[in-house]
């Protein structure tokens, strides 16, 4: 550790004042050195007051992606441990499946500033400017059955929705399966890959965009997406944001590793705005319109169709009248 990341932890884990004095002995360097040190620190965006007799205090740091930051306070075990961090990378899902085959462990964090090649769901491609955005993908190698990782997707809206109504008050929901809007507009997008064979899922790796502090959208999306800060009116630290998602993604994959919870179907259920919405869906190659009624205990959508049947609808696109600009939920 260099002495300015010394110094820094130091600062951090005092949360008050720490005197010159205890920071040159503790460095083995003399007081203009941590003077140096402390510069350095400012020009990288830590807000750091100094205080004749009393030393330095570390005041704010900045919302920059980096192991340190991230790692500073982050409450998991696994999820976030490992952080590769990215000024602007082709994808972080292509990143992370690229260092998955390197041997990159589970719960490896993959996160950059700018995508120059971000991938949404079906082909879609998902704008990923610098500055704004969080765009980062968690690699997992949870060694299940091929067919219970769509659940797993569903675990990483909950995840998002929770840590950004505690951490920026916006009023998140989801919409199903994984989608966190504020109103009928999108704040953040999931794309899960996976490599498996038949029986056995080598990696996963869950992609997740947020629109965190994006002042304005281009027209072309203006009626389907929002940022946090738009829906609130304030920046959100994204560093923040982003520590408390892992927290409950990890939370969250523990407590729902073998089978979807009932305490989980039931925090999801009053989370997701699909449900007592008319919604249209492809099925076997058929567009069909119905009311959405429930989750099933393996997380799939349970549509009631005009004629009073029950259909379960599984993945694939679910649109819902009224949301991302739609009309009509079969068009
Ligand atoms: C969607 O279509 O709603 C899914 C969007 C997923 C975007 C995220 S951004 C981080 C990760 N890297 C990608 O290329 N895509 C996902």
């Amino acid at each position: 550790m260099s002495p300015k990341e010394m110094v820094l932890r130091r600062l951090r884990e005092s949360g008050g004042y720490v005197s010159g004095e205890e920071l040159s002995e503790l460095l083995h360097v003399t007081r203009a050195a941590v003077w140096k040190d402390v510069g350095l620190l400012r020009g990288e965006g830590y807000e750091i007051d100094s205080a004749t007799n009393r030393g330095y205090r570390l005041v704010s740091c900045p919302d920059r992606y980096s192991p340190e930051e991230i790692g500073a306070g982050l409450e998991t075990e696994l999820v976030g441990r490992t952080v590769f961090c990215f000024d602007s990378v082709d994808s972080t899902n292509e990143e992370a499946k690229r260092q998955a085959l390197r041997g990159a462990p589970s719960g490896s964090l993959f996160i950059a500033e700018q995508q120059t090649g971000g991938k949404g769901r079906l082909g879609r491609n998902w704008v990923s400017p610098p500055g704004t955005g969080m765009w980062f993908s968690v690699l997992l190698r949870p060694g299940v059955l091929p067919m219970r990782v769509a659940a797993t997707t569903l675990l990483a809206g909950e995840a998002v929705c929770g840590a950004v109504r505690e951490v920026s008050g916006c009023q998140a929901m989801i919409k199903w399966p994984n989608d966190v809007v504020s109103g009928t507009k999108k704040i953040c997008g999931i794309l899960t890959e996976m490599s498996a064979e038949m029986e056995r899922v080598e990696f996963v790796v869950i992609g997740i965009g947020v629109n965190a502090n994006a002042a304005a959208f281009p027209e072309a999306l203006r009626e389907k997406a929002t940022s946090i800060r738009l829906e609130t009116g304030k920046t959100v630290r994204r560093v923040t944001l982003l520590q408390e998602v892992l927290r409950r993604l990890e939370a969250l994959l523990k407590e729902n590793a073998v089978a979807l919870t009932p305490a989980f179907l039931e925090s999801y259920k009053a989370d997701c705005a699909s449900l007592g919405r008319q919604v249209g869906f492809q099925h076997k190659g058929r567009e069909m319109t119905g009311t959405a009624v429930d989750i099933s205990p393996e997380g799939e959508l349970i549509v009631r169709l005009p004629d009073g049947a029950l259909e379960t609808v599984f993945s694939g696109e679910v649109n819902i009248q009224g949301f991302y600009g739609r009309k009509d939920p079969a068009t």
